[in-house]
């Protein structure tokens, strides 16, 4: 492992998006991304499902040496960051969460969509973010069932992504039920994307909600973050030094992360299967908060 290694967990090929947007930010850093597909989906599974698979994820990257944790998941990011934090002081932990307060900055309607999974809407931690902007604008929120697995297929089929019958269902369904988009007063005119999935949907959506509407989401100020959180322990290095590496994991079916990471960030590299075991929750309970 060389020094200044990112480690990035996400449930799937989601936190793609993220890894995108950090790898444009710190050119020179080194990537292990983890796609925890095995254990898929966390936003339809209860809380310590995914405490259990976060801590396990961030265990092992530990073990590789990573100097320093994104969690390319808002779903993870609510259940665990703390207990994270808490656990592992001396690991810097980037996490991910709904743009809400970007989107209240830029609506004009004060009218703002939200998707997300059902448990990052759940969330105490969401909650409280929204109580905190409870008088800036009126938040639609959508839980997005089915979404962000569609979205886990659609890549594996022949189709393009937006073109994936699945996916424009399910995204028709959920801004249909969120109601009428556009820039006049009462209508939404920003949607913000809360699951590090929807960005690879971003065109079938833009069809739907129409070309004035603000699409939000968080993969750049993530990785801008990071680099942030990071200096020193992860050097940028040096505008002629060697790019970074990138090295993808999957627990599940390996093949499905290669296709996304190649369509999407145009990396070829190999794809290597995980198999490993949160331990048991009466294991944890001991180490809880
Ligand atoms: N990508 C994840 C997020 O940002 C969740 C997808 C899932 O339900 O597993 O919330």
């Amino acid at each position: 492992m060389r020094a200044g290694s990112v480690g990035i967990f996400d449930s799937g090929i989601g936190g793609l998006s993220v890894l995108k947007a950090l790898r444009a930010e710190l050119p020179h850093a080194n990537f292990l991304y983890i796609a925890d597909s095995g254990h898929a989906p966390y936003g339809e599974r209860d809380e310590a499902h995914v405490i259990a698979r976060s801590r396990a994820l961030t265990t092992h990257l530990l073990d590789q040496g990573v100097q320093a944790l994104v969690i390319a998941c808002n779903t993870a990011t609510a259940a665990a960051i703390d207990l994270l934090r808490a656990e592992n002081p001396q690991l810097p932990i980037i996490g991910v969460e709904p743009a809400l307060k970007p989107a209240a900055a830029l609506s004009k309607t004060r009218r703002i969509g939200v998707m997300a999974t059902r448990s990052t809407l759940g969330s105490a931690r969401f909650r409280a973010l929204l109580g905190s902007l409870a008088t800036q604008a009126e938040f639609v929120l959508q839980p997005c069932d089915g979404l962000a697995d569609a979205i886990e297929r659609g890549v594996a089929s022949a189709a393009n992504p937006p073109t994936a019958t699945e996916i424009i269902a399910a995204c028709a369904h959920h801004t249909r039920a969120m109601g009428q988009f556009g820039l006049q007063d009462g209508e939404i005119d920003t949607l913000v994307l809360g699951c590090t999935h929807y960005p690879f949907a971003s065109a079938v959506l833009r069809e739907l909600v129409g070309p004035d509407v603000h699409l939000v989401d968080t993969g750049e100020a993530v990785a801008r973050q990071t680099r942030l959180r990071l200096a020193g322990a992860v050097p940028p290095g040096a505008a002629d030094s060697a790019p970074g590496r990138i090295s993808l994991f999957s627990t599940g079916q390996a093949a499905h992360l290669q296709a996304a990471a190649q369509r999407w960030l145009q990396l070829d590299g190999p794809v290597e299967t995980l198999h490993f075991q949160e331990q048991s929750a009466q294991v944890y309970q001991g180490l809880g908060p």
